[in-house]
């Protein structure tokens, strides 16, 4: 009882309360908090994953620029209606190279996080001209001019400083090679080895089948590359930790 005394002056006491409980919840918080300090990363590293190829990169930046994220999310929740339609549950992983990232909150149309390697270039191409010549009902509007506007990654290699100075590992000689990698992505007759080897999965191809480099076929590398870095089939969550 007289423990319980003592505790009378704490409750008779505003100030000392306050300092009282504001001390006991900081014990819990910095249980919380302070294990974060020491960990490098909170991310669960994922065999796979590489920064955006220069092409890739350019189309992604096309993508934010359109606002496709206005209608499209880039994240597939961990239920099971979403899982069976667009595939396995994104990981944190998957979106570490993404400044900004395109999770989104609002679907008008699907989740496309997974959507490379789900339809051929052409389609693409067909469908982001004209949507409802594919896809009929489709309220998705026409980016045809994006065929017309060519680029030459004039700027991708700053594009790729910018990236790395927030965090993304790209090489000297992955932002040496930036427009070289750039064009051969969108020409299968050139030689993309080196290419390949600094971005494994990139899929080359002329991807609006048009001679020349256009938005086009940036967004289109990038489509197609969504969701395809990690192996699915080998992967198991807990291996990685
Ligand atoms: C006004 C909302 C809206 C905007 C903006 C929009 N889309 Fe769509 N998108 C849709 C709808 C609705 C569908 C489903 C019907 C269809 O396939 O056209 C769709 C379908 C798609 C698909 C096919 C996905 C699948 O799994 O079948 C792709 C790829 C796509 N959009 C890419 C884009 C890109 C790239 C942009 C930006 C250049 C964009 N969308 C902008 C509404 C939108």
């Amino acid at each position: 009882m007289a423990f319980l005394n003592k505790h009378q002056i704490l409750e008779k006491s505003p100030t000392l309360l306050l300092v009282g409980t504001l001390l006991t919840v900081s014990v819990g918080g910095i249980v919380e908090i302070a294990p974060l300090f020491y960990l490098e990363n909170t991310i669960e590293e994922v065999e796979g994953m590489r920064p955006y190829s220069p092409l890739e990169l350019t189309g992604r930046e096309i993508y934010i620029r359109e606002g496709c994220y206005v209608c499209h999310s880039q994240m597939i929740r961990p239920m099971r209606d979403e899982v069976e339609r667009y595939g396995h549950y994104s990981l944190a992983a998957e979106s570490m190279y993404d400044h900004p990232f395109q999770w989104g909150s609002k679907r008008t149309g699907p989740d496309l996080a997974r959507v490379g390697g789900r339809y051929s270039d052409a389609w693409h191409v067909d469908h982001l001209k004209d949507p409802q010549s594919v896809v009929p009902e489709s309220i998705m509007p026409k980016y045809a001019f994006l065929a017309e506007r060519e680029i030459d990654g004039e700027y991708v290699q700053d594009l790729m400083k910018t990236h790395r100075f927030v965090g993304v590992p790209y090489t000297d000689e992955m932002i040496e090679n930036a427009s070289a990698d750039f064009t051969v992505q969108a020409d299968p007759d050139e030689d993309y080895d080196a290419m390949l080897e600094r971005y494994p999965g990139a899929v080359v191809s002329n991807f609006d089948g048009e001679p020349g480099i256009t938005e086009m076929d940036a967004l289109v590398a990038y489509m197609q590359m969504l969701g395809t870095l990690v192996d699915f089939s080998t992967f198991t969550p807990d291996a990685n930790r």
